[in-house]
């Protein structure tokens, strides 16, 4: 069982080497600040629901190869953030350039060719086709559209056993295999979130956006998720991962990003975000605190002018 591997994947933790090392070196702890090399640009973006204001960022840059926490309280904004990124939801304004090209308006399907994808705090997989189904539905073909949307395309048939090397493969590496035939219905929630992190590379992104990757699983399975994420940066993959848990933040992020009701009060290397117990605090909640409550009475208390002027 996957879950009963700590010692391999407490290996993989120990092994992979961080090709970034100091890049962040001399960045500012300013929200909005530049990087030296960025592969991901948000400007002005906003999205509104009736009278909330769900996501309102002016800029944010993220650093290419490295792997950015982005942490908030419940209802901050930050899967909304994410949906507007990755073309699952609409902006009412703003610009976001992936590689220094614009992606407005690029649908979903179409992200995977310009080299973004992203997981789903909710895990996806589609319960009635096997695993190895599953994994293939993560290929993008020549015209930048998924399995799905090819299936009846000649074109898809000649590539298809391609794809079924690089999907077993990928099982492979995530010590999924004997999984392979199984109905994705009948994984572990755990097995889910690897299958997920698998089908999310089958279309070899430079940018993998991961929406609570560790949520709900067992702390073997933890270290094993928090070795996959390294090593996707060892390979020079860039990584924006939402992540409750700050251990797993300190951990594995070379820059940390900090959202509250809808917009970013903080960035910084994850050293600079922990020294400020209170803001962790105000802004985290804990992860038994019931979803909804926005902490927003502790926002007010704890200016954001407070966590960038320390480093
Ligand atoms: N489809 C939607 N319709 C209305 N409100 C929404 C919708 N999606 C999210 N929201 C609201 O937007 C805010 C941000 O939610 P979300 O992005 O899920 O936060 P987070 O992922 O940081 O917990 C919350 O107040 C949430 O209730
Ligand atoms: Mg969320």
């Amino acid at each position: 069982m996957i879950d009963d591997q700590p010692e391999a994947a407490g290996a993989a933790v120990a092994e992979t080497e961080n090709p970034i090392e100091g890049v962040f070196d001399g960045v500012e702890h300013v929200r909005g600040v530049a990087k030296p090399d960025s592969i991901l640009i948000v400007d002005g973006m906003r999205r509104r629901f009736g009278g909330l204001v769900a996501v309102d960022v002016d800029h944010l840059e993220i650093q290419r190869g490295a792997i950015t926490g982005l942490i908030g309280p419940n209802g901050a904004g930050k899967t909304t953030f994410f949906n507007l990124l990755t073309g699952f939801d609409t902006p009412d304004g703003g610009h976001v350039e992936l590689n220094g090209a614009s992606i407005d308006g690029v649908a979903s399907h179409r992200l995977a060719a310009r080299g973004m994808v992203r997981t789903f705090q909710l895990t996806k997989a589609l319960s009635k086709l096997t695993v190895l189904e599953n994994m293939m539905l993560g290929a993008k073909n020549q015209g930048g559209e998924s399995f799905l949307r090819a299936l009846f395309s000649p074109m898809w048939r000649a590539r298809e056993a391609e794809v079924e090397v690089q999907a077993r493969a990928l099982l492979e590496r995530f010590k999924l295999s004997h999984m392979a035939d199984e109905y994705a219905g009948t994984l572990s929630g755990g097995q889910r979130k690897l299958i997920e992190m698998a089908r999310a590379l089958m279309s070899e992104p430079d940018l993998v956006m991961l929406d609570e990757p560790m949520a709900g699983v067992n702390p073997a399975l933890t270290q094993s998720l928090l070795g996959h994420v390294k090593e996707l940066r060892a390979e020079g993959r860039t990584v924006i991962f939402i992540e409750h848990d700050m251990d797993v933040v300190q951990d594995i992020s070379d820059w940390v990003v900090v959202m509250a009701e809808g917009s970013i009060i903080a960035e910084g290397p994850p050293g600079s975000i922990a020294e400020h117990q209170q803001v962790v605090d105000a802004y985290l909640g804990t992860p038994d605190a019931p979803p909804g409550e926005p902490l927003s009475s502790e926002t007010d208390g704890v200016p954001a002018a407070e966590m960038e002027s320390d480093s």
